[in-house]
């Protein structure tokens, strides 16, 4: 993916680091569409940035779905990069039953969402020259967060998805990139803005930007910090992995 000229659609951008993501390519030279469900927030985002675009969207719900794919290519016929970034993140305790509804939400959210997104854009982005799918792991996709369970799976699941979805667009106009984010201060978890373990925010959007300008052909976005978790089994550390982010983790007892 080139940093500039691109026309992005990225649900998932009323906070953290799909909004930070979406302002900075914008600075850079790309048309950008922000997508969300808190239509007051992206009211907002339009009124203090302009030039943005902003669509209602609930990734949840496959009609709501179809209903702002339908609106981004009426308005945008140019789209040619999608960023499957809406996520959430809930603890949860799989020692009792309680965990079920917030795993399928997770579930429904963070695997099925991207899933929907890619059916709902996929031959439009064919049509363009060159187009990309950006999808968004994390870290824990490699490594496990004990208190996130469904998290974790979903992550690991993008990942396979991103892997296996590359070799099937192989040879189209359209490449794959998984944004592998490590821990980062925004409001996923409750404390997360504030806490000591996670990187910046603006600090991991400077340095995403820079891989994508210096590495426009990469399969995964990667930051230094990163790689402790995303290498631990090729390394063979994987168990000292594991134990220090579990030990790390303010969420952790
Ligand atoms: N921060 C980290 O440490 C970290 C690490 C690894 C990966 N990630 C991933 O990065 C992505 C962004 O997370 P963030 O850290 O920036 O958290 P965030 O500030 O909570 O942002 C989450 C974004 O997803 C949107 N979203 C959630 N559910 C949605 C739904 N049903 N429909 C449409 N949009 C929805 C939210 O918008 P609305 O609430 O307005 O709908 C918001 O814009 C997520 O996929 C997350 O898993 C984050």
């Amino acid at each position: 993916m080139d940093i500039a000229g691109n026309t992005v659609f990225i649900p998932g951008a009323t906070s953290g680091i799909g909004l930070a993501l979406a302002l900075r390519l914008q600075q850079e030279g790309n048309t950008v569409i922000v997508g969300g469900r808190r239509t007051a927030l992206l009211e907002q985002i339009v009124a203090e940035h302009p030039g943005l675009h902003a669509v209602q969207i609930d990734t949840t719900d496959p009609v709501s779905i179809q209903r702002a794919a339908a609106q981004v290519l009426a308005d945008h016929p140019d789209v040619d990069v999608l960023v499957t970034m809406a996520g959430i993140m809930r603890v949860e305790d799989w020692t009792t039953s309680q965990f079920l509804s917030s795993a399928e939400e997770t579930v429904t959210t963070n695997l099925l969402g991207p899933i929907r997104l890619i059916a709902a854009f996929v031959e439009h982005l064919r049509s363009r020259p060159a187009a990309t799918i950006m999808t968004v792991s994390s870290g824990l996709a490699f490594a496990p967060l004990r208190i996130t369970p469904s998290y974790n799976a979903t992550k690991a699941a993008v990942h396979m998805l991103s892997e296996s979805l590359r070799l099937q667009l192989a040879g189209t106009s359209v490449s794959v990139v998984e944004l592998e984010p490590p821990s980062v201060r925004t409001a996923l978890l409750p404390g997360q803005e504030e806490s000591e373990f996670a990187m910046p925010l603006a600090d991991f959007v400077d340095e995403v930007t820079e891989l994508i300008r210096t590495q426009p052909d990469a399969r995964e976005i990667q930051v230094e910090n990163v790689k402790f978790l995303r290498y631990g089994e090729a390394r063979g550390d994987y168990d000292h992995v594991v134990a220090t982010l579990n030990h790390l983790d303010p969420h952790g007892n």
